[in-house]
């Protein structure tokens, strides 16, 4: 029983004022835009470029970023929505707690975990082995096995992965908005890096490397190991790689890349104006990032032949493959600056999540309390800092991108899926930002997810299945009965 119970939009707003879990506000669009190239520009296309074009869909893949970004675009819509009617730390957690129900709230939460901590560790690693490639290539130096491994075990732990990880864990500690700053530093060497391929690129740019633009299915790639079947493919779809099924399956894919800006969301408590400022900041980075990764793709893939591309540092490798070996360790520096700032705001948005459903008491409020010093939940952080690094160090995580998009795809479904009942439960809330069509578009973004998922490999839905398993019985022992709601029902029941 109780599982449906919402928490009213109202009591979730009030909450933010609550002392000694109050967050500071001190945020704007421009802020929460630098926030989210910060964190969207990442692994995603200076790693999975390679992969996608490589293995799946050779030049098309700019067409699979397009497809992307589309279905990112119908999410933000509904992402906008929300974080303008109830703008309250903990996005989609905090949306589907006053729409759906507790119980899907808390699968919410619980699916965030894998998009935002495992996410940051997912980077965390690659962030590694670029800065491993880095000291080689500049200084000749190279790292002991004691000290970084590219797979990962107990004996050979990736302790570089694990020391950024807690570096970073420091900044945030210090203070959201000197995170920003850190952010906004890093943000224009990014931007910078990613300027340089476009215009440096386009000299090297061969038509001939265009044709053909999208290879017909069956094409041998550039990895000798073929892509994992994806559902679609298990359920008898003949939609393999290459072709029109290759550019889908590359898209869901190449979504790792656009996972971050759902995070803006999550700083909606920290935004002065969110109501204003939370779409306009969602909106101006999700399309400053797709117009760069359509650019960007068609660059490496006019430079390289899709099947001599490299899958695992295809930027770099491009521009050492046409001899401006000065450009690519460039690009390299740019990857290990960027990709500091993509852990670093997964991290934030992690623990904002945390914070929220603490607050709630759908994991122990002792977790809530905010530096009255800092205003930043330190205690979460601090944890969630210590746990990535832990996964960063001890984990291969080859596979694990397809992990993060499944949950991200997820968690788009349901907030897509909430808008249109928070619609019919609460005709009566300011909407400062409202989906335009709705109902047809919050559908249509849903069955969009929906469809994405379906080009990952079964294995994934079926661990993203155990996974959600294990959350039914973590909320079903704690939760369900210490929950504020929870409580609030008891003792109405007994007055
Ligand atoms: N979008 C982020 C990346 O590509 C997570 O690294």
């Amino acid at each position: 029983m109780g599982v449906l119970r919402t928490k009213s939009v109202e009591d979730a707003i009030r909450d933010t004022d609550e002392p000694g879990s109050r967050l500071r506000k001190s945020l704007s669009a421009w802020d929460l835009t630098v926030f989210g190239v910060g964190v969207i520009i990442g692994t995603g296309i200076f790693v999975l470029t390679g992969e996608a074009a490589g293995t799946r869909a050779g030049p098309g893949v700019a067409i699979s970023f397009v497809v992307s970004g589309l279905v990112c675009a119908l999410a933000a819509l509904c992402y906008a929505e929300f974080a303008s009617t109830v703008p309250v730390a903990g996005s989609a957690y905090t949306f589907s707690y006053a729409s759906l129900g507790e119980v899907v709230a808390w699968i919410i939460g619980w699916d965030l975990l894998l998009e935002l901590a495992l996410g940051a560790a997912t980077v965390a690693v690659g962030w590694s082995s670029y800065a491993a490639d880095l000291l080689s290539q500049t200084l000749g130096l190279e790292l002991p096995a004691w000290l970084y491994s590219s797979s990962p075990s107990l004996t050979e732990p990736n302790l570089i992965a694990a020391a950024v990880v807690l570096v970073l864990t420091a900044v945030l500690c210090v203070g959201t908005k000197t995170s920003a700053r850190v952010n906004a530093v890093i943000v224009c060497v990014k931007l910078a890096v990613v300027a340089v391929v476009i215009v440096a690129g386009l000299f090297f740019v061969k038509a001939s490397n265009y044709s053909p633009f999208v290879p017909p299915t069956g094409s041998r790639g550039a990895s000798a190991t073929p892509a994992d079947p994806s559902l679609w493919q298990d359920l008898g779809v003949p939609l393999g790689t290459f072709g029109v099924g290759g550019v889908l399956t590359a898209a869901a894919l190449v979504f790792f890349a656009f996972i971050g800006f759902d995070i803006v969301a999550t700083a909606a408590e920290e935004t002065r104006n969110p109501q204003r400022d939370v779409p306009r900041g969602i909106f101006g980075s999700l399309a400053i990032c797709t117009v760069l990764y359509v650019a960007v793709s068609l660059v490496i893939t006019g430079m390289v032949k899709y099947d001599r591309i490299s899958v695992e540092a295809p930027l770099a490798a491009a521009f050492r493959d046409v001899g401006a070996g000065a450009v690519a360790t460039l690009i390299s520096v740019g990857t290990v600056a960027g990709l500091l700032t993509v852990m670093m705001i997964l991290m934030l948005g992690q623990n904002r999540v945390l914070f929220a459903m603490s607050r709630d008491r759908l994991i122990p409020g002792w977790f809530a309390k905010v530096s009255e010093e800092r205003g930043v939940p330190v205690r979460i952080t601090v944890i969630t800092g210590a746990v990535v690094a832990v996964v960063a160090a001890f984990t291969p995580i080859s596979d694990l991108a397809e992990m993060v998009n499944i949950g991200t795809l997820f968690a788009f479904v349901l907030v897509s899926v909430g808008v249109v009942v928070l619609r019919r439960k609460r005709p009566d809330l300011h909407r400062a930002f409202r989906v335009p069509l709705s109902p047809v578009l919050p559908i249509l973004s849903a069955v969009a997810s929906l469809v994405l998922m379906g080009f990952l490999p079964g294995l994934s839905w079926v661990r993203l299945g155990i996974w959600m398993a294990i959350g039914v019985v973590v909320y079903f022992l704690y939760g369900h009965r210490r929950s504020r709601l929870a409580q609030a029902e008891r003792s109405a029941g007994g007055a």
